[in-house]
């Protein structure tokens, strides 16, 4: 039931991966410098050695963060720096406007969760209507079915699958600031619900392909919701992109699946969902293409609440984390995209006109354009190799429509580099840089065979990285200079090989730069891993500000107990910070919550007047009034 999104591998590829990558890049740095010894020294000692490139400064002076550090913490609560504050905006199960209240059994209908925050909130964006009111849209990735019922997953049926459903998707709503801070409006027009059983229009060129068929759908045109929304984009025509992750969790398949199922991930226990029992779409065996409708990057205007949501197919089906979205000098939009599972890959889409002008056309910039996948080299250079019907490597596909179905297949033949679960991206405009959260790769849950390299230390890299890389010209050049931001972990421990200068932290997840340039970082440790083992002492589940001249990391904020920290962003004036508190009080044994004892482990945020543990969406503000992390 739980995200057990650090357990599989699905890649059998014999692409070298990036550890590997990384590994002779060290070495050959080392050799440059003149001697291996000192180099690895430096390395050890916490000095960035960067991999390849002198693209950093040596931070000396540099003043972007204002804060005070907050220490580790295990308490059930929400810590932000002294000078702060930070108060919950909006839990799971709350009314997105005038809809029925929580209730605190988790009675709400099915019906009741169509009008309601959902579940597990993901990333979010704030669309500013005027100074002080705007629409917060943020996704709700999963559910913990153990709590979403009064008896938790006791005596399936098809109502709990609609509320499970219902609480998936994702959630918009009008908020204003006033005199007690910002609040949710109600009643509110714009606010809306999308779910796991919304219309979707399918577009782009897969759609109406063979393989996106059902039997309730012959056109291949129409996918009923959206599942798994973890990180999200938007995009400069202020529309909001939700991404499909962890899609493969919800379906089963009894029979042996086929090569490009395993590809992505079906099998006959899927996470332990069990709407499969009550709803045919979710059998594979039954219903073979629908899991093929799963896994896109899905756009909508907030703006206009009654709009169809439409499935970007252009932009290829894989584990979607996020979809950063930038424009080239003459106005095409690229958008990054991570495929987060253990050794997948790094994606590109570069528009094939100025988003503009493709408007004016009646074509739409995310339909028409190239998808692309990272390969990384050791000598800090990396290219885009473009997953096209054109391209040598893929000629074992039918055409574009193909390719985009199974993109991590093409993805492979085309030689792209395996990387350590590729998170969220986003870009420092004032420097070019685009930055990307690679979470772990934890060798304890690798399978045998899995594509590592043993010789190579960090191949097990339970702690996780950062990269970033930049251009000579601009986001469509075909070739880039890459570099380690940073390698996570702890620098009192330097057997570790953790680069961290300033507070430890590990399994980066959410990077968001905020205006100012400062580099916000979300942590997704495990919850089975939490202040245990490798991570004992680094506490719960935290959100650290990052300085990219000196690299110095500090810590902002930790949220309750087994929560992971979500979703972030500043209002247009910096003073307010919206921040995604994800699935406190999650068990570490990946089993769904105990509706018996739902607040065995947390009961935030709502105390000991809680039955239960929600996820929510707070707000940060100095008490100053300030901006925030100066
Ligand atoms: Fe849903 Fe990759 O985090
Ligand atoms: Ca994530
Ligand atoms: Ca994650
Ligand atoms: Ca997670």
């Amino acid at each position: 039931m739980s995200q057990v999104d650090d357990e599989i591998v699905s890649n059998r590829s014999a692409n070298p991966p990036f550890a590997e990558v990384l590994g002779r890049a060290v070495t050959r740095r080392a050799v440059l410098a003149g001697g291996l010894a000192t180099a690895a020294a430096a390395f050890l000692a916490g000095r960035r050695p960067g991999t390849g490139i002198d693209l950093v400064s040596d931070g000396s002076g540099s003043t972007m963060l204002g804060f005070t550090g907050v220490p580790a913490s295990t308490a059930d609560t929400v810590v932000v720096p002294d000078g702060y504050t930070a108060r919950v905006l909006i839990s799971w199960g709350d009314p997105i406007s005038d809809g029925p209240a929580f209730a605190p059994d988790a009675s709400n209908t099915a019906a009741d969760q169509e009008r309601q925050w959902g579940m597990h909130n993901d990333a979010l964006h704030f669309f500013p209507i005027g100074q002080r009111r705007g629409l917060l849209v943020q996704n709700h990735e999963y559910t913990d079915d153990g709590l979403l019922f009064p008896d938790g997953v006791a005596d399936w049926n098809a109502e709990k699958t609609a509320k499970s459903l219902a609480a998936h998707g994702v959630s918009v709503i009008e908020i204003e600031d006033g005199p007690d801070g910002w609040q949710v409006v109600r009643p509110s027009e714009r606010a809306r619900r999308i779910t796991g059983s919304t219309p979707i229009a399918i577009a782009g060129p897969a759609a109406g392909h063979a393989l996106l068929r059902t039997s309730a759908d012959p056109e291949g045109t129409t996918v009923l919701g959206t599942l798994n929304n973890c990180a999200h984009g938007y995009t400069p025509w202020n529309t909001y992109l939700t991404c499909e992750e962890n899609v493969n969790g919800y379906f089963r398949k009894t029979a042996e699946p086929t090569p490009d199922e395993d590809r992505y991930g079906i099998s006959a226990e899927g996470f332990g969902y069990l709407w499969h029992t009550t709803d045919p779409r979710f059998r594979v065996d039954d219903e073979p293409n629908e899991v093929n409708r799963f896994g896109w990057v899905t756009e909508f205007d907030p703006m206009d609440p009654a709009s169809t949501p439409v499935q970007r197919t252009a932009l290829g089906r894989v584990k979607h984390e996020g979809a950063k979205v930038v424009e080239t000098a003459d106005g095409r939009v690229v958008v990054y995209m991570g495929d987060d599972e253990r050794f997948e890959y790094v994606y590109r889409y570069v528009g094939a006109q100025p988003w503009r002008e493709a408007l004016e056309a009646g074509a739409h910039p995310l339909d028409d354009g190239t998808l692309f996948v990272a390969r990384f080299a050791d000598d800090g250079t990396g290219e885009w190799l473009a997953l096209t019907p054109d391209n040598p490597d893929l000629a074992g596909f039918a055409d574009q429509a193909d390719i985009l179905v199974r993109t991590r297949q093409a993805a492979d033949a085309a030689g792209a580099t395996p990387m350590d679960r590729p998170e969220w991206i986003d870009v420092d405009p004032s420097r070019g840089f685009v930055y990307v959260t690679l979470t772990n790769n934890d060798e304890r849950a690798v399978e045998d065979g899995a594509p590592t390299d043993a010789a190579n230390p960090r191949a097990e890299n339970v702690y996780g990285h950062i990269l970033r890389w930049q251009y000579a010209g601009d986001h469509a050049d075909d070739t880039f200079r890459w570099e380690v931001f940073l390698l996570a972990g702890d620098p009192e421990n330097l057997a570790d090989g953790s680069t961290v200068v300033g507070d430890r932290f590990g399994s980066p997840d959410g990077i968001y730069v905020d205006p100012a340039g400062r580099i916000w970082i979300q942590t997704d440790v495990s919850t089975s891993t939490i202040d245990i083992d490798e991570y004992a002492g680094f506490g719960n589940n935290q959100m650290l500000a990052a300085d990219p001249w000196s690299g110095e990391t500090r810590r902002f904020l930790v949220g309750p107990r087994n929560c992971e920290v979500t979703g972030v962003e500043v209002t247009p004036d910096g003073r307010s910070m919206f921040v995604g508190i994800q699935h406190p009080g999650e068990r570490p044994d990946d089993e769904p919550g105990d509706p018996a004892d739902p607040t065995a482990i947390s009961s935030w945020p709502d105390g000991a007047s809680g039955t239960r543990p929600r996820s929510s969406t707070i707000v940060v503000t100095r008490d100053d009034g300030g901006v925030i992390g100066a």
